[in-house]
């Protein structure tokens, strides 16, 4: 698969800057297949990138080896406490000095909008597009760069999302553990309305309650028929005819419907109460239809209108409260290959 250089608007502007856009993606469908030998699932996903996203700002310069990692924006709090080496783009920057050995020091400023633990790919897209400027930053510097298929192999080591962000795919059928991507056409005419109370769900975590609940005989969600082709097909239909689904909702419902009122928000079981609410409302508000995004904690809500989705999200803005996200977003317009 071919990595385009130009992915994410990355644009060296001055001698040792680089900006670039790192979007986020919605899972429209996600089933989870049996667990490999090297502990993660095998992933069936269509993947669509929102124009919507983390601005990063990459300087070179100051001493060699040398690393400042700025986050900023209306999601930094949510990550403030989180130690800077557990940061994905701290992460990737270690990655790619390994790699190539262009140790310049670095300075990267991220603002941070998309929700971070929301399954909207925040971490792994701002990873692939630090990735990316580096490699286009060390390019410039002289250093031989990074070729597509090292990128991917680094990429995939970060997390299992970034393959996907650095094939610049407007929209994909995923599968394997998220490192096999099919570009497809994204859909036209859609508006998304992204709306999440405010809370991260733990990717691992909702791994795990899912393999508990099938270890407890928990029938899968939907599993039916359907192929690839047949849900990729249904990609180009009305919203309302979606057959798409994601395994890990029906779990977190569960967890939401089964615990007693007062269960902490922040847990599964209140994820799950609050996925309840905020699916039901974004039907009720004219969504045709309405689904999780990842492993959580956003949901989304496809809209054929563009009136009704402006609606919806001021809706749910409002109602929402002070920790909670509503957002409208389109597919991301097709970047040329380079
Ligand atoms: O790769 P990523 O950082 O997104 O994975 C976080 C965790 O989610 C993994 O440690 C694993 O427990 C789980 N996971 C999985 N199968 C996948 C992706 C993630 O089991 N395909």
């Amino acid at each position: 698969m071919q990595v385009m250089q130009d992915y994410l608007k990355t644009e060296v502007f001055a001698e040792a800057t680089a900006r670039a856009t790192a979007y986020a993606k919605l899972n429209l469908h996600l089933a989870v297949k049996g667990r490999r030998q090297d502990g993660f699932h095998n992933l069936e996903s269509i993947f669509l990138t929102l124009d919507f996203g983390d601005a990063l700002q990459i300087e070179a310069g100051g001493a060699a080896g040398g690393l400042e990692i700025v986050m900023e924006g209306g999601m930094a709090a949510l990550i403030a406490g989180l130690p800077t080496d557990e940061n994905i783009i701290f992460k990737a920057v270690a990655s790619f000095r390994r790699e190539t050995g262009w140790d310049q020091g670095l300075r990267i400023r991220v603002n941070k909008m998309i929700p971070p633990g929301g399954g909207l790919g925040g971490g792994s897209s701002d990873a692939a597009a630090a990735l990316l400027a580096m490699n286009a930053l060390a390019a410039r510097a002289g250093c031989p760069p990074l070729s597509p298929a090292q990128l991917l192999r680094i990429g995939a080591a970060l997390g299992s999302d970034v393959p996907f962000f650095l094939s610049g795919a407007a929209a994909a059928w995923v599968s394997g553990r998220g490192e096999v991507i099919e570009p497809v056409r994204p859909p036209a005419g859609l508006f998304f309305v992204l709306a999440g109370a405010g809370f991260p769900s733990p990717t691992a975590g909702a791994f795990r309650l899912l393999s508990e609940a099938r270890r407890g005989g928990s029938p899968l969600s939907g599993g039916g028929p359907a192929g690839g082709r047949r849900l990729i097909k249904a990609l180009y239909e009305s919203p309302v005819d979606w057959p798409f689904w994601n395994d890990f909702l029906p779990v977190f419902l569960r967890e939401g419907a089964a615990s007693p009122e007062n269960c902490p928000p922040d847990s599964p079981a209140g994820l799950g109460r609050g996925y309840a609410g905020i699916l039901g409302r974004l039907k009720s508000l004219g969504a045709g239809f309405a689904g999780l995004s990842g492993s959580g904690s956003t949901c989304f809500g496809v809209f054929t209108e563009k009136a009704t989705a402006e609606n919806a999200r001021d809706a749910l803005g409002g109602e929402l409260g002070g920790a909670g996200f509503a957002v409208l977003a389109q597919p991301a317009k097709a970047r040329p290959a380079s």
